[in-house]
């Protein structure tokens, strides 16, 4: 005599495959975490950005991104620590020449926690990063920053013939 439950599975043969349902739906949750789990546990220092998204289109912004963003911040300033100004365009890096702003890199700012990054960077790198910074800017301040860099090295040029 056959019994009343294998009956009732021949009636809806869907339910002989149960088991394999139930590990589709358990693979289907295990996926459906995996993207979660990834943002819980970020792989990259706070404040700085997920390795994918370092390849950037500027030639500066990696190295804006490796050496720079931990202290000033991202474009939105974000991510930085308390007395690092943001480089945008909210900030006064603009207000600085070329010929500042590659020395500080460099060297570092005595006056303050800006270390030097010259024996990290060529000055071809700083260059790089300093173009990239300047991608945040208005057209204007970038304008205004680029009039002032031409004329303070016009003014350095001068006094060095001068002398
Ligand atoms: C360890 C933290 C730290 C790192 C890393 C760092 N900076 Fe700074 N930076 C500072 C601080 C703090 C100041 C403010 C110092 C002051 O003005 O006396 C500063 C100031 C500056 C200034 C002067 C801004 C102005 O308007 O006076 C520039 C330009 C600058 N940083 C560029 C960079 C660049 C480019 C990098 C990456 C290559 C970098 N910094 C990496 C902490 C850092």
């Amino acid at each position: 005599m056959v019994p009343a439950s294998r009956g009732r599975c021949d009636r809806m043969p869907i339910m002989r495959f149960r088991w394999l349902i139930s590990v589709l739906v358990g693979l289907g949750l295990l996926s459906a975490c995996a993207p979660l789990d990834a943002t819980e546990t970020p792989t990259t220092a706070p404040g700085r950005t997920p390795a994918q998204e370092t390849g950037g289109s500027h030639p500066g912004e990696r190295l804006y991104v490796l050496n720079c963003q931990v202290c000033h911040g991202n474009q939105r300033g974000q991510g930085g620590v308390v007395g690092a100004p943001s480089h945008n365009e909210t900030g006064h890096t603009w207000h600085h020449p070329d010929a500042h702003l590659t020395d500080w890199v460099l060297n570092g700012k005595i006056t303050g926690a800006m270390p030097g990054f010259g024996d990290r960077l060529s000055e071809a790198e700083v260059s790089a990063v300093l173009s990239f910074i300047k991608t945040w800017w208005t057209p204007d301040q970038r304008e205004t920053q680029a009039d002032v860099s031409q004329r303070y090295q016009e003014a350095i040029d001068r006094q060095e013939r001068s002398q």
